[in-house]
């Protein structure tokens, strides 16, 4: 978040010296030791599929371990956002973010990861505790690595502006494309009324969801705000950084004032929304001709493989997925994006994101994997 005046703000705050040492080192930790604290090859899969993109960082996933080649992948019922994914479709989308990774992170190794999506059946409309996958790997002479594996580390989220100067080409976009595998359609705007519509309808959406307490709460309970917030809880939605921390520490940026609408930093997140979503230079959707939980996992590892052909192709992305999601307040803009991006056959849009040209934002936090792995 960027607010005028800063550097006074930090000054009169009295933070000299305070800048070097506000980043949450711990909570980056998982990103440093994906792929070199463990030696056996299930744990060293995980190492990285716990980095993989889900919504809000919830960071759901519980790791039963049978051996080193085999799991039990379960859904942390506890990190679940009721208001604005009532299905908990993004949770599930998210699991396919991860299944993708390990997949990935497994052939790299020289191990075909065989998963079984529900292996005791699909949930309904409400998660609940059966296996969301059975993991095993095999050990395969020849497999070759996907050269997506050399994004893993790359990849992140970017919600800063992006470079409005630059066009996000149509060989990206084809690259983009042909990246995702599986039962998908995946589709991209670069241009035209197409890209212009799709900058204000996201906009609008997120603009109202803002607007609709029980959701914008959901959002702000799960805000960390500063270092040790970010080291407590490595999950959520870190605002982290010496400058965020000032404007905290000066009562500027508290979670009480992003609930406030007359306040500073209320106005300065709408605006920020706003100018985000208008300078998206191209956009990335991600659809499935039915909404079922394998179709959602189907999606997930789309989007990530998605996502590191973005990192390989040095653009940004950010998920705008307010206009995807089920609650009363989104229904005339589900309406509309689906009247634009699915086709006749009833296709569901699982997911929206923003593309363009942007420094990129550094990782996000994670918890350690000792914390997300079940022995037994
Ligand atoms: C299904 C899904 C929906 C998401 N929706 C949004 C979104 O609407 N806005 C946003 O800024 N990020 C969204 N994200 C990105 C997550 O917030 C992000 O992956 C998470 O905070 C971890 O950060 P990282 O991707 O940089 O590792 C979404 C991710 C997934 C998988």
């Amino acid at each position: 978040m960027k607010i005028a005046g800063s550097t006074s703000v930090i000054v009169a705050a009295g933070v000299g010296g305070f800048v070097a040492t506000r980043t949450p080192t711990d909570a980056l930790k998982p990103w440093e030791n994906a792929g070199s604290l463990y030696s056996d090859p299930m744990r060293r899969a995980l190492s990285y599929a716990i980095l993989a993109p889900n919504p809000h960082n919830r960071q759901p996933w519980i790791v039963d371990l049978k051996s080193g080649t085999e799991a039990v992948l379960t859904c942390d019922l506890d990190q679940l956002l009721p208001a604005t994914d009532p299905f908990s479709r993004q949770i599930v989308i998210g699991f396919g973010c991860f299944l993708e990774l390990f997949s990935i992170a497994a052939a790299d190794q020289g191990y075909r990861a065989d998963i079984r999506y529900f292996p005791d059946g699909e949930p309904g409309d409400a998660l609940d505790r059966r296996p969301i996958a059975h993991l095993s790997l095999k050990k395969q002479e020849g497999l070759s690595g996907d050269p997506l594996f050399a994004q893993t580390l790359r990849r992140h989220t970017n919600r800063e502006p992006y470079d409005t100067s630059r066009v996000v080409g149509d060989d990206v976009l084809q690259r983009l494309r042909n990246a995702a595998t599986g039962k998908v359609r995946v589709g991209t705007a670069n241009g035209g009324t197409l890209l212009k519509d799709l900058r204000v309808l996201t906009k609008d959406a997120m603009l109202a969801e803002v607007g609709t307490p029980d959701a914008y709460r959901e959002s702000i309970d799960l805000m960390r705000i500063g270092r040790t917030e970010i080291e407590a809880n490595p999950d959520g939605i870190a605002l982290g950084g010496a400058f965020l921390e000032a404007l905290n520490l000066t009562g500027v940026l508290t979670r009480e004032s992003l609930a406030d609408p007359t306040s500073r930093s209320y106005q300065m997140g709408l605006a920020m929304i706003e100018e985000g979503a208008m300078a998206s230079m191209g956009f990335v959707w991600i659809n499935t001709k039915s909404d079922d939980r394998a179709a959602q996992i189907e999606a997930g590892r789309a989007y990530m493989r998605v996502a590191l052909q973005v990192a390989a192709d040095n653009l940004a992305m950010q998920p705008m997925s307010q206009a995807l999601q089920e609650y009363a307040a989104m229904a005339p803009y589900y309406e509309t994006i689906h009247d634009k991006l699915a086709d006749q056959l009833g296709e569901r849009v699982q997911m929206l994101a923003r593309l363009g040209y942007a420094e990129d934002t550094g990782p996000a936090p994670r918890w350690p994997l000792e914390t997300r792995v079940k022995e037994n």
